[in-house]
């Protein structure tokens, strides 16, 4: 490993007063494969994320009005026609603005700052520390304290923002509900953008500031049974937020795949209605 068996500093699990143990660790199992598992899983999105939000290919189908998540809302001229829901904001964007650009910053920040992701990547990227009872590499510890990881903090306003960006992929997955020859019409497509845009109400709504938002501060929960019925579901909710934060990488990258697909005339979609 290239971590240091002892700190210069002799800080932390080295200090002076704790037991003279020379070793990173003790544990003979394989400590080091959750967090390299998630090094992988979250490089894999970011990978496949930006290139797609890059490529301004393949984003729209015209005939079923399919848009990826990751290039809505679409606002600008550069957008093909009828991929802009919300209309066209600003003129032409140049190559290195995503034409996602209105959500996109929100959607990293919102991710960046979660209370999950923040403990997935502090202990697999970070390595702080990587596992139970392995000493981290760092000499010095200071939490969520100072910059840059007290910005931290601004996950509640971020919730905010998600919850705008969700009705708004909830509107583009209504939308889809369009045939080829205009009027209403039902295909694969359309399960799958149902499917992303409900497990992303299942991870906006079950996040840990939403949960405080809903029920906390209150002296006493008897007084407000409305609020307590709410905080208790999304309590319910909160416990899968793990799960929810990986299916929903998941989901979006398949989202936009299938979308990628149809919209390259790779695959048809299969059509259930028109
Ligand atoms: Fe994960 Fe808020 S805690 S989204």
């Amino acid at each position: 490993s290239a971590a240091p068996t002892v700190t210069p500093s002799g800080s932390g699990v080295f200090a002076r007063t704790r037991a003279r143990i020379t070793a990173r660790t003790l544990r003979t199992d394989r400590w080091w494969l959750p967090p390299l598992l998630t090094t992988l899983g979250l490089a894999a999105f970011v990978g496949y994320a930006t290139v797609r939000s890059f490529v301004r290919t393949a984003y729209w189908v015209p005939e079923y009005h399919y848009l990826t998540p990751f290039y809505s809302p679409c606002v600008s001229a550069s957008c093909v026609p009828g991929s802009s829901h919300f209309g066209v904001w600003v003129g032409e964007l140049p190559m290195w603005i995503p034409l996602g650009f209105v959500v996109l910053p929100f959607l990293l920040g919102f991710r960046l700052t979660c209370y999950y992701y923040r403990k997935a990547y502090y202990r697999s990227v970070w390595l702080s520390p990587p596992a139970c009872a392995v000493a981290e590499p760092h000499t010095s510890y200071s939490g969520e304290t100072r910059l840059p990881l007290i910005i931290q903090n601004t996950h509640r306003y971020f919730f905010y923002f998600a919850l705008v960006v969700t009705l708004v992929n909830s509107y583009d997955a209504i939308t889809a509900f369009h045939g080829a020859s205009g009027g209403f019409g039902f295909g694969l497509g359309n399960l799958v953008l149902l499917i992303n845009v409900t497990l992303l109400w299942g991870y906006t709504l079950s996040c840990h500031s939403c949960r405080h938002i809903v029920g906390g501060r209150l002296k006493n929960f008897s007084a407000h049974p409305v609020r307590y019925w709410y905080w208790t579901q999304i309590s319910k909710l909160n416990t899968r937020h793990m799960a929810l934060a990986w299916t929903t990488l998941g989901t979006l990258a398949l989202t936009d795949f299938y979308v990628m697909l149809v919209a390259s005339d790779t695959i048809s979609d299969l059509r259930f209605i028109d």
